[in-house]
């Protein structure tokens, strides 16, 4: 069959799920995944074997899966990175994240540690990045946990993940740290695209209505008794609320815009 048809398919199945240069960027994604075959190999009217496999990963995108869970792939900074249905795939916003510490500590050899670390994807990007520093990656997630030290021997990266309730445990000793943590509130649910909400893990998105701001109180406090310098994603919708809570502690901070011209970095240093 030729790629160009398989394409068209792909794109019709997937336009109710998704916009039309998603659509297609995910057929681009299963191309490469599949065949190591590009945009280029489509438009100069190559074919493909194996359109009964490409037809299956159809089947499963069009319930929503992410193609990131059935390609079992994510590039994130400069790492191809091994993703499954424990850990949330990795977001371009949290690419600028890693990109804004990186650029305000070039080549540190501090301790650093990511809290809620996921696929790794942070705690590996940036000790990619600072061999000289000691990185460390924690998680209350024994399945994150897994997927982030798959991706360690992989790519050969010595990061420390051990396991944390950020929420009950106590840390020590670490002079940055980083964090995406959850930050959706429970009743924003609704609002969200079906695709996230039914096949990511909750543990890594939601968080209580009552208290959606627990993780930044939590990790701040922690890093008030180490003067660590921290760097956090978060919603641009918590910008007032996070600014009242640092203002009422004195605390000293600074918003970061994202690629969209969002608050989504916050920035707290001693
Ligand atoms: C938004 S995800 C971020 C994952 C990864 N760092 C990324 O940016 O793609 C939040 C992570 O926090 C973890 N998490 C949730 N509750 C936690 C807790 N109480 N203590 C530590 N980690 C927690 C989840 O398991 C999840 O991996």
């Amino acid at each position: 069959m030729k790629l160009s048809v398989l394409k068209a398919l792909y794109t019709d199945v997937l336009i109710p799920l998704y916009s039309r240069s998603e659509a297609e960027n995910i057929f681009y994604i299963v191309l490469q995944n599949l065949e190591k075959k590009s945009k280029t190999d489509v438009i100069v009217g190559a074919e493909t074997l194996i359109s009964e496999t490409y037809r299956d990963i159809l089947v499963e995108l069009k319930k929503g899966v992410p193609v990131q869970y059935l390609t079992q792939e994510a590039p994130f900074y400069n790492l191809d990175l091994f993703v499954d249905e424990r850990v949330l795939i990795p977001r371009p916003e949290t690419e600028q994240l890693v990109h804004l510490v990186l650029e305000e500590n070039k080549g540190t050899t501090k301790k650093v540690l990511d809290i809620g670390t996921g696929s790794g994807c942070i705690a590996l990007a940036l000790k990619n990045a600072w061999p000289e520093a000691q990185v460390s990656g924690c998680d209350v997630s024994e399945e994150a946990l897994a997927v982030a030290n798959k991706n360690k021997e992989t790519l050969s990266l010595d990061v420390d993940f051990f396991k944390c309730n950020i929420l009950n445990d106590e840390i020590e000793d670490f002079d940055i740290i980083i964090s995406n943590p959850p930050y959706i509130a429970i009743s924003e649910k609704e609002e969200m695209h079906k695709n996230v909400v039914n096949n990511e893990p909750h543990l890594a998105l939601f968080v209580e209505d009552s208290d959606p701001l627990i993780f930044y109180k939590k990790i701040i406090q922690l890093a008030s008794k180490q003067k660590a310098t921290c760097y956090f994603e978060t919603s641009e919708y918590y910008r007032n609320v996070l600014d009242s809570w640092l203002q009422e502690q004195d605390l000293s901070f600074e918003w970061k815009l994202d690629f969209q011209g969002k608050d989504r970095i916050l920035k707290v240093a001693w």
